[in-house]
């Protein structure tokens, strides 16, 4: 049973903090347009996140580092004029929050000119989270595999296996609670790291290859529904699969996310 399906207004960060405490889980997808925003809001998806991966699947490039703010805020402004009532957050991209001014200068374009209600990070920036939270931004953390970070990663892989890796993800997902992050992504970490996370933070964790135990799911959306252009990575699912209409597939996400269904085993590490 959800709580805050049937909710008309636009969801808030209160809300999803509520959500936690519930025990709801919470269904992320990402969007780019208006017609698949439109599409994932009506479906009851609670949070559609504007996410760089916007360079792979919409812009074909091979990682996320080409794109710009421009092209994010063009995307937002896209998704934000369809949603309704998902809770709506955009990625600052590479190499745009350098130092705590330039992310403070690109996620104040981002919020006034493109309607999005927080701001995701990738990794520990400590000082850019306190300054952004001071002028009432809201950020996003985002621990783990860093996609903008891959080339110094060496590749796309699960983050957090090692001891000291792990300890060092906890340390910094506390960091960035502490200094005013309100949600956090987790990508491609073993399941019971993310667990331990997940219940030692008051925000709420959102996974993306990071088990069942997180507060809700993300994927990207090309990726559910196979139409991606690179590899579907393991975490990820075919949700066409059995369902005749894109309407369906994003409906069947909704549902198992929310029964806790997905990830199963076979998506987490
Ligand atoms: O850019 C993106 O789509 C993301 C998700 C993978 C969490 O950050």
């Amino acid at each position: 049973m959800t709580l805050y399906a049937d909710t008309p207004k636009t969801l808030t960060i209160t809300d999803l903090m509520a959500m936690k405490a519930a025990g709801e889980k919470i269904a992320c997808l990402t969007a780019y347009d208006a017609s698949f925003a439109g599409l994932l809001d009506s479906a009851g998806i609670d949070i559609l996140l504007v996410g760089d991966s916007l360079g792979m699947v919409i812009q074909g490039y091979s990682s996320t580092l080409p794109v710009s703010v421009d092209d994010m805020i063009y995307h937002s402004r896209s998704v934000a004029r369809a949603r309704k009532r998902a809770f709506l957050i955009a990625d600052l991209p590479f190499a745009s929050y350098a130092t705590p001014t330039m992310a403070l200068m690109n996620a104040a374009r981002l919020m006034q000119s493109a309607d999005v209600q927080m701001i995701k990070i990738e990794g520990c920036h400590i000082e850019t989270f306190i300054t952004l939270t001071a002028q009432g931004i809201p950020v996003c953390g985002h621990l783990g595999l860093l996609p903008q970070s891959v080339h110094r990663l060496g590749g796309y892989r699960v983050q957090g296996r090692q001891q000291a890796q792990a300890s060092r993800i906890l340390d910094d997902a506390l960091a960035i609670e502490r200094a005013g992050a309100q949600l956090l992504v987790l990508e491609c970490v073993p399941a019971g790291l993310a667990s331990d996370i997940a219940h030692k933070l008051r925000i709420p964790v959102i996974g993306i290859g990071a088990g069942a135990d997180c507060d809700g799911q993300v994927l990207v959306l090309y990726d559910m529904l196979d139409i991606g252009v690179g590899h579907r990575p393991r975490f990820s699912k075919n949700f066409m699969t059995g369902n005749d209409s894109i309407a369906a597939a994003i409906r069947h996400y909704c549902t198992d996310v929310k029964r806790g269904v997905f990830p199963g085993p076979e998506h987490s590490y």
